[in-house]
């Protein structure tokens, strides 16, 4: 039986509000968890002007064990799909107690609150950047997982505690291993809109398509690919939202806890994805050469089949889809920069 209460955590947040409105499309009640400290109420508010339907919204910290046993008690979830956590690689890199104490702890405390509200099925978000170096490409699930930060060494232990878990709980889990998800909701009302200065490159190619700033840094134009950049599997994010109702559905097919790529199985380059901004959106985007981002690899995509496979699940949504639902949102902010 497919579950039809759902808890969110992490729902304010990027991906987390495109989720949202696929859940509410398929008609199921909703509880979203969301401390706002990268999430807002007015991302909330578009998702009930997007769907048409409400859902019920708890603020708060995912680790807030309290808090999260009375509300998963009170709600008593079928599923609960945990999206709440930090997400900057950079960032672990100077803060990797915040990184381990966010994620982690976050994870740990979910759990005990499922536990006592007798729910055992979890759709996590986990990452690509599991895998680090790439011993070959595409990666494909079994591909070796060195992670590179402490970031993505959050997300590997957070995987390999839900492997024990299910053991100990009967529990069944999929992690779905995103790879670069981009875009917005078509109705340009949600997208990407990071707090602070932004790490990812569609951020930045917004920033300067809308003359915030003057030109792109790209980030290492020597590497062994191509044309000399970075190459990444972009994946439009309603195509990654609309994953976890297939990740829900399947949670019965297969008992413990499952890996699954959430990607194309393409990769694009950094100046690839300028030229079709430019040309599906008919913008300029300066960019200019800078030196390589550390940690960065020159390269690496999903072997997606696993995906299309078990959940059914395939990309719908190509680049130029991305580009033009990624300024769509842009310009909508732009014209109203509250939201
Ligand atoms: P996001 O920052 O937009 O969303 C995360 C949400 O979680 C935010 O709304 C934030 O307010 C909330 N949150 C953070 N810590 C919390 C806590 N302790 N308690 C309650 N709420 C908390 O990020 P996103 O891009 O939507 O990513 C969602 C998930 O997907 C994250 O777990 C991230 O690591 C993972 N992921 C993201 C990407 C990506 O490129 N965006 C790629 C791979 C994996
Ligand atoms: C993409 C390409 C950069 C910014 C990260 C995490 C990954 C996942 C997604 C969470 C690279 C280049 C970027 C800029 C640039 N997140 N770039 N100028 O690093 O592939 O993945 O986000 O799990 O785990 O590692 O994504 O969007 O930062 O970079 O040239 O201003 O764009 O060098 O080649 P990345 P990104």
């Amino acid at each position: 039986m497919n579950p039809k209460r759902i808890i969110l955590t992490g729902g304010a947040g990027y991906i987390g509000a495109h989720t949202l409105v696929e859940l509410l499309a398929e008609g199921l009640d909703v509880l979203v968890v969301d401390d706002l400290s990268n999430g807002s109420v007015v991302a909330l508010d578009a998702v009930r002007s997007i769907s048409g339907c409400d859902f019920e919204f708890v603020p708060g910290d995912v680790r807030d064990l309290r808090l999260m046993t009375e509300t998963f008690s009170g709600f008593r979830p079928e599923a609960v799909i945990h999206m709440a956590g930090l997400k900057s690689v950079a960032e672990s890199v100077c803060r990797p107690v915040d990184y381990y104490d966010c994620n982690i702890g976050g994870a740990m405390s979910v759990l005990r609150a499922m536990k006592a509200a007798e729910c055992n099925r979890l759709v996590f978000s986990s990452s690509a950047t599991v895998y680090g170096e790439p011993l070959y490409l595409p990666y494909d699930e079994a591909h070796p997982t060195r992670p590179v930060s402490p970031y993505g060494r959050t997300k590997l232990f957070i995987e390999t505690l839900l492997s024990d878990w299910a053991a100990a709980e009967n529990g069944r889990a999929i992690s779905l291993r995103y790879f670069n998800p981009i875009g917005a909701h078509e109705s340009g009302l949600i997208g990407d809109s990071p707090t602070g200065t932004p790490n990812n490159l569609m951020p930045h190619i917004l920033q300067v398509a809308s003359g915030r700033s003057p030109a792109l840094r790209v980030f290492g134009v020597d590497y062994d690919t191509a044309d000399g950049t970075g190459r990444r599997d972009y994946v439009h994010v309603c195509d990654v939202a609309a994953a976890h109702v297939r990740a829900l559905c399947s949670l019965e097919e297969s008992p413990g806890h499952r890996v699954i790529n959430i990607g194309t199985g393409a990769s694009t380059s950094v100046l690839e994805l300028i030229a079709a901004f430019e040309t599906a959106n008919h913008v300029k985007v300066p960019w200019m050469q800078h030196p390589r981002r550390a940690g960065d690899l020159p390269e690496f995509f999903a072997d997606s089949r696993l995906g299309r496979a078990t959940l059914g699940w395939a990309p719908t949504r190509d680049i130029e889809r991305m580009c033009l639902d990624a300024w769509r949102f842009q310009k909508k902010q732009s014209d109203d920069p509250g939201r």
